[in-house]
């Protein structure tokens, strides 16, 4: 086995559950209230925009109001101890890993506290409402929209994780249910270049198969635990 200096490590919606936001697929979950049509791609947006800022500033209201949990916490100690390479890469539009204390962070599907420009494209951190339709504090126009990468569109910081990928020794996929290309794509691309891989997460996966090891549990739990190991390994 190579020894191991370089993680990736790509966490979902279920590293936040615990912190009280809702995931995307549990039966109770936001695409079991909303289509993803209407509010997670362009066309929903141009079709309805009121309905897709109400989906958005509501989400966003809600990150502000939650707080970093016991796994996010883990990472964020993982981040400050880890003498190797690191890279975490989130799905999570929320800001739960950068408040724990996490640095080397890639959030490959935007960020709520974030607000896109369609006219200049310019990002802005923003912390309010979108709804209203406020200028856009680089150009002016109120051409603004949450920066959140919609189904059809491209995932930020593509280049930057495949490269990662393909110098990791292990890969750690936490609370995601694998259903999401291309991030559901990561742990056979870790793989094809050697690294091992590892699923923490609360209940199997699509992509189970594809891990070296799947521990189930609570990310609170399994996170805080894998980390201790790891760092003293
Ligand atoms: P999902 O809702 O699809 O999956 C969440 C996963 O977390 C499931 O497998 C749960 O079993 C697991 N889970 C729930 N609670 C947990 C806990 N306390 N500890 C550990 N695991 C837990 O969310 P994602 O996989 O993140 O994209 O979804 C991927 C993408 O689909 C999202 O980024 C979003 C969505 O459509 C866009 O909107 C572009």
């Amino acid at each position: 086995m190579r020894p191991l200096r370089n993680i990736v490590i790509l966490t979902g919606a279920g590293i936040s559950a615990e912190s009280g936001i809702d995931t995307f697929r549990a039966a109770d979950g936001l695409w079991e209230q909303h289509r993803i049509e209407d509010v997670a791609t362009p066309e929903g947006f141009r079709r309805d925009p009121a309905l897709v800022h109400r989906f958005y500033d509501a989400r966003r209201a809600a990150v502000q109001r939650a707080k970093p949990n016991p796994a996010h916490r883990a990472l964020a100690r993982l981040d400050a101890e880890w003498p190797g390479a690191l890279l975490i890469v989130t799905q999570n539009v929320d800001d739960l890993h950068e408040r724990a204390g996490a640095r080397r962070l890639l959030h490959m599907h935007g960020e709520l506290l974030s607000a896109l420009c369609a006219a200049c494209g310019e990002r802005h951190r923003w912390t309010g409402a979108l709804g209203a339709g406020p200028a856009c504090p680089g150009c002016g126009c109120a051409a603004l929209r949450p920066d959140v990468v919609w189904f059809g569109e491209m995932p930020y910081g593509m280049e930057r994780i495949y490269t990662a990928l393909q110098q990791a020794d292990l890969f750690v996929s936490i609370g995601t249910s694998g259903a999401v290309y291309p991030a559901a794509g990561f742990v056979a691309e870790a793989r094809r270049w050697g690294a091992r891989t590892l699923e923490l997460n609360l209940e199997e996966s699509e992509g189970s198969a594809l891990f070296d090891e799947t521990r189930l549990g609570r990310a609170g739990e399994l996170v805080p635990a894998w980390v201790e190991e790891v760092l003293k390994a």
